[in-house]
């Protein structure tokens, strides 16, 4: 299982978005976590298609968009188009998933299910045939720099223990809160992607941050 590290633009700095993203291919870092935000889903509005087109010319890494908008199935051709790798839809925010995985899979892209801390995993898991990844909000989605709620490993082992039982290779990524002292807590619980924000960029030095995490990470490799 590869262990991937996916920062969140989220914290970055927007005015030099070009640097920050140049600082992670330096350090390997293997994606590049997007948050597209409505207002209405989450009571915030962040970036959206014109930026991931950008960002897109800019870089090979692999763009992990995560949409936190309502009625995503109206916008998966955009963001394919936009150049994203992976879209991440709401479990919440769409009456049925699976048409709109199918299209998401129909574009050539990887199409990932997202639940909210308190939707549980078992609401989710009759979409594994659909879907080549799980993203477990560990915060309430709408905002960067916000505490890591326990409770939500428990989403991660519940999905790391049904695609063991099943043999499905879904990967499973964690989102909110983490940071270089409770990023083995999601690793240990199952989960092999690992967004970051806060614990990233902003102050500090986001190049020996990232490799921090790499170097926790590297550790369960194989
Ligand atoms: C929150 C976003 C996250 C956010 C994480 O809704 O989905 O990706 O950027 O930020 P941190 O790592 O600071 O919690
Ligand atoms: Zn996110």
């Amino acid at each position: 299982m590869d262990y991937i590290l996916s920062p969140s633009l989220l914290s970055a700095d927007f005015t030099k978005l070009d640097r920050e993203i140049k600082i992670c291919e330096e350090n390997n870092v293997p994606y590049l976590h997007v948050d597209v935000m409505d207002g209405m889903f989450v009571p915030n509005i962040s970036i959206g298609i014109p930026v991931v087109k950008s960002i897109r010319k800019i870089t090979d890494l692999v763009l992990d968009v995560h949409l936190m908008i309502v009625k995503p199935e109206r916008y998966i051709e955009a963001f394919a188009e936009a150049g994203s790798d992976i879209i991440n839809i709401h479990y919440e925010a769409t009456e049925d998933c699976v048409p709109v995985l199918k299209k998401i899979k129909s574009l050539g892209k990887k199409a990932a299910v997202t639940i909210k801390p308190k939707t549980s995993y078992k609401e989710v898991i009759h979409l594994a045939d659909y879907a080549d990844m799980f993203l477990v909000m560990s915060v309430e989605p709408g905002f960067g720099g916000q505490s890591f709620i326990e409770s939500t490993l428990k989403n991660v082992e519940g999905l790391a223990e049904y695609k063991a039982a099943k043999g499905y290779e879904y990967d499973i990524e964690i989102d909110g809160g983490i940071n270089i002292d409770n990023v083995t807590r999601p690793l240990d619980a199952g989960a092999n992607v690992i967004v970051a924000g806060s614990a990233i960029f902003g102050k500090g030095n986001t190049a020996e941050r990232i490799q921090s995490f790499n170097e926790i990470m590297s550790r369960y490799k194989g």
